[in-house]
This record gives C-alpha cells, sequence and structure tokens, in this order.
C-alpha cells in the first residue's frame, strides 16, 4: 500500500526535473532586464491560452459543456485581457521577444487590437451568462479570431 501512493511521487519528481533541466538548456536567451517585462508578458498570454483551450473544446463539443466552469474561464479571460499590455515598455523590444517592431512602430494599432481583443471577451462573458451555446460559439470564435489577428500583425516567427 505504502509503496503505491510513493511510486507516483517518485514519477512527478522526476518528471519535474526532466522539465526544470529542459527549460535550462533550451537555447531561448535569459530575460536579463531588470523588471523582466518579456517573460512577465509571456506569462500572461500563456495563462491566457491554457484558459481559453478547453474553452475552445467545449464549443467544439469535445468536452462537456459546464456553465459555471465555462463562466469562470470567460471571465478569467476577460481579466486576463488587461494585463500583457503594461509590460510591453518603451525599453522592452529584446530577445526572447517574439514581438514584432510594429507593437513599437504602430501604438495606435496595437491599441486598437487590445481592444477588440476586450470587447470580445466582455461579449463572451455575456454570452456565458446566458447560458446558451448559439450565443456561445460566436462569442468565443471572435476572442480567438482577436487572438489570431493580432498575432499576424504584432507577432513574429520565434
Ligand atoms: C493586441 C495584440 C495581441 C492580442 C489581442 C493577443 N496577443 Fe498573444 N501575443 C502578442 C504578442 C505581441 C506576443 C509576443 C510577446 C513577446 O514575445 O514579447 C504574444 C504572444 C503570445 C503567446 C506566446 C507566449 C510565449 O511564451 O512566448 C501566446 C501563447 C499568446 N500570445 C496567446 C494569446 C491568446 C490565447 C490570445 C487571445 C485570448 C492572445 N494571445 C491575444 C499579442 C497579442
Amino acid at each position: 500500500m505504502e509503496k503505491t501512493q510513493f511510486m507516483p511521487r517518485i514519477l512527478l519528481l522526476s518528471a519535474i526535473v526532466a522539465t526544470l533541466t529542459l527549460t535550462a538548456c533550451s537555447n531561448e536567451p535569459l530575460d536579463t532586464h531588470p523588471d523582466q517585462p518579456v517573460t512577465k508578458r509571456k506569462a500572461v498570454f500563456k495563462q491566457m491560452l491554457r484558459t481559453l483551450e478547453p474553452m475552445g473544446m467545449v464549443v467544439r463539443e469535445r468536452e462537456d459543456y459546464d456553465r459555471q466552469a465555462f463562466l469562470a474561464g470567460a471571465m478569467k479571460l476577460k481579466q486576463l485581457a488587461n494585463e500583457p499590455w503594461v509590460h510591453f515598455t518603451p525599453d522592452s523590444n529584446y530577445p526572447p521577444t517574439r514581438a514584432k517592431p510594429e507593437v513599437w512602430q504602430k501604438p495606435a494599432d496595437f491599441t486598437l487590437a487590445q481592444q477588440k481583443l476586450k470587447e470580445s471577451t466582455d461579449q463572451l462573458v455575456k454570452a456565458a451568462e446566458s447560458g446558451n451555446m448559439g450565443q456561445i460559439r460566436p462569442a468565443l470564435n471572435s476572442v480567438e479570431e482577436s487572438c489570431k489577428s493580432c498575432h499576424q500583425d504584432f507577432r513574429g516567427k520565434v
């Protein structure tokens, strides 16, 4: 009995160690900036993706729809939609960023793209509150479209 409880922990630990090792060995340059704005904004974007992905599964009927969980996800996205932008400081265009120079060259367009995301997440919360999949599906598609169109204009390849 004791053994079966112990083993998974060992496996989990070795998985964590392996992940850390991989991270340390990757070719990505370290973020040496004192405030680490690139690291901070990337962390928010990753959270956005982690929140959005399971919601996409629900809308595509690959996961069951749970009204409360979906609403919580929508509210989380709405909150996250405000967060990355303060970390795009004037001096934060340095490796390992994937942001295109256009972020700094076309600030008005960049702000507009942020606005689109905020509006689409507002709509998503409203749709999620309605619990109506007929409203939720297009609202989620529109959020995904906001992510994609900003990436097309402002995020480069690695
Ligand atoms: C207004 C523009 C804009 C919007 C909207 C936007 N992104 Fe991004 N995203 C960026 C930029 C610019 C980067 C590159 C950041 C960097 O490398 O400094 C990025 C990077 C990312 C990354 C990579 C993070 C990493 O670790 O390198 C993910 C994942 C991501 N975005 C997900 C999303 C998701 C999901 C949405 C929609 C819910 C979204 N983004 C909406 C501009 C945007």
